[in-house]
């Protein structure tokens, strides 16, 4: 039987139309991170699956992880998300380093999960994470980098928002105002987590069935339908719970006045599937009714460092997928026209005899121009289709008339063409240089 010439489930084939976009998006992060003094890092595929088991939650390790034993029976699995082994490799240096610590990487990740819109098997995900900045300071650069970021593809506060938590606050009605021991607790995040994916009537009834005293189903339901910072203040306020988050009321109070303020709205169900965030949470939400998913989430996470008995080092960063943001540029229409050859300038001759002068003419340009020299003669009543197909702007026609050398290039933008005196390199770098 023949082999199948598609790519394992979830998983994609980047053919050079699709590479040229990945390459786009992939230099706007690097350029992003390098505007904000964010060094890069890289991590293996395979880690030992107990670094997971560690702090990356549930759902990660009992429904998604890829893991085997290996020849030498060890317990391994590919990579579903970076953050522990970042964590792993800021354990091993962090000592040694001065603070903050600014890391950025752009894994492939694998997840077993259902291939649908927004989700794959395989993703690229732009990582990024700061150490050891003092309290709520580096909260506020991740995202300020993050609006920074989708900004720089010309997205607008009408386009995505940032819907934002802290794990405090839901640890501190969880334990004070509900006194919950921890397996509700536990089960009660997962509802939270899931709060708007079930209808109405089901997530009322997990709620009495954990909560089960009217008083504190009232509690929850009122926290459940907290919409704005004001609102969650009076709430706290009512239950005496201010103390216990003043980091949060805090840092909302310090951040007012800055440019991505206005992106950022109170989600009450924002916690976060993964057990390691500590402190705020996030998740940046594209607001196209019909891409109305998360194209990015991260938060802080205090105490990672001491699954390898480290001292705390607190950590905050965001993972932000490749698939998600191009479903999000695509759907606000900021995503430019990839049809459009990468080099500047397409050769062809229309005799065999000219090819050593074409090749000859590539190579002068190449010091300045990216140029694809066209191998084989092409008839002239063809030059222009051929241009035209592979999305060139400009066509340098190399010809022999009356036995002399003729050169010829045409702009197909502005459908005119000038002759080019032999030799006239600087004519041509001119014309195409101003365009370009
Ligand atoms: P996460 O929420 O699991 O966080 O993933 C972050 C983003 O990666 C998601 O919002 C989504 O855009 C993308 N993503 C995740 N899974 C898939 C998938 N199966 N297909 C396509 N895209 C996907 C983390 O992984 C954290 N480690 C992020 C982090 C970094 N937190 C702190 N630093």
């Amino acid at each position: 039987m023949a082999l199948s010439k598609k790519p394992y489930k979830g998983c994609r084939d980047f053919f050079p139309t699709q590479m040229r976009v990945r390459n786009f998006l992939f230099d706007k992060m690097k350029r992003v991170a390098k505007s904000y003094a964010y060094e890069a890092y890289d991590g293996p595929l395979l880690e030992e699956t107990a670094l997971y088991k560690a702090k990356s939650g549930e759902e990660l390790i009992n429904d998604q992880i890829y893991s085997f034993t290996d020849r030498g029976e060890r317990e391994v699995a590919i990579r579903p998300e970076m953050t522990p082994t970042l964590a792993r490799m800021v354990a091993n240096v962090h000592k040694e380093l001065s603070k903050p610590i600014r890391w950025y990487s752009i894994p492939n990740l694998m997840r077993y999960e259902k291939p649908q819109r927004g989700r794959v098997r395989e993703h690229w995900q732009f990582n990024v994470d700061i150490f050891g900045a003092p309290e709520n300071l580096g909260e506020s650069e991740i995202l300020s980098f993050i609006t920074d970021f989708l900004e720089s593809f010309g997205a607008t506060n009408k386009m995505f928002s940032i819907l934002i938590n802290d794990r405090q606050i839901v640890d501190s009605i969880f334990n004070k105002l509900l006194e919950l021991n921890e397996p509700d607790a536990h089960k009660l995040y997962k509802v939270i987590d899931r709060a708007k994916k079930v209808s109405p009537e089901k997530l009322d009834q997990t709620i009495s069935e954990i909560l089960k005293a009217p008083k504190a189903i009232e509690k929850f339901k009122s926290y459940l339908k907290l919409a704005s910072f004001e609102e969650l203040k009076l709430f706290l306020d009512e239950n005496e719970l201010t103390k216990d988050c003043e980091r949060f009321l805090n840092f909302i109070n310090l951040i007012k006045e800055t440019h991505y303020y206005s992106y950022l709205k109170f989600d009450p169900t924002i916690v976060r599937g993964l057990d390691y965030y500590t402190g705020i949470v996030f998740e940046v939400f594209d607001m196209h009714p019909e891409n109305n998913r998360a194209i990015a989430g991260g938060g802080s996470y205090a105490n990672l460092l001491q699954i390898f008995n480290e001292s705390p080092l607190a950590g905050v960063g965001f993972g932000l997928g490749d698939v998600t943001l191009k479903d999000f540029l695509e759907s606000h229409k900021l995503l430019p026209d990839f049809n459009k050859a990468e080099s500047d300038v397409l050769i062809v001759y229309t005799e065999d005899t000219l090819s050593i002068d074409a090749i000859q003419l590539a190579e002068k340009l190449r010091e300045k121009l990216n140029v694809e020299c066209h191998l084989g003669r092409v008839k002239f009543n063809k030059i222009i289709k051929l241009a035209e197909n592979k999305g060139h702007s400009f066509v340098l026609i190399i010809e022999k008339r009356d036995e002399v050398l003729s050169i010829q290039l045409k702009d197909l933008v502005k459908k005119t063409s000038m002759q080019v005196e032999h030799g006239g390199i600087s004519e041509i770098l001119k014309l195409i240089k101003d365009k370009a």
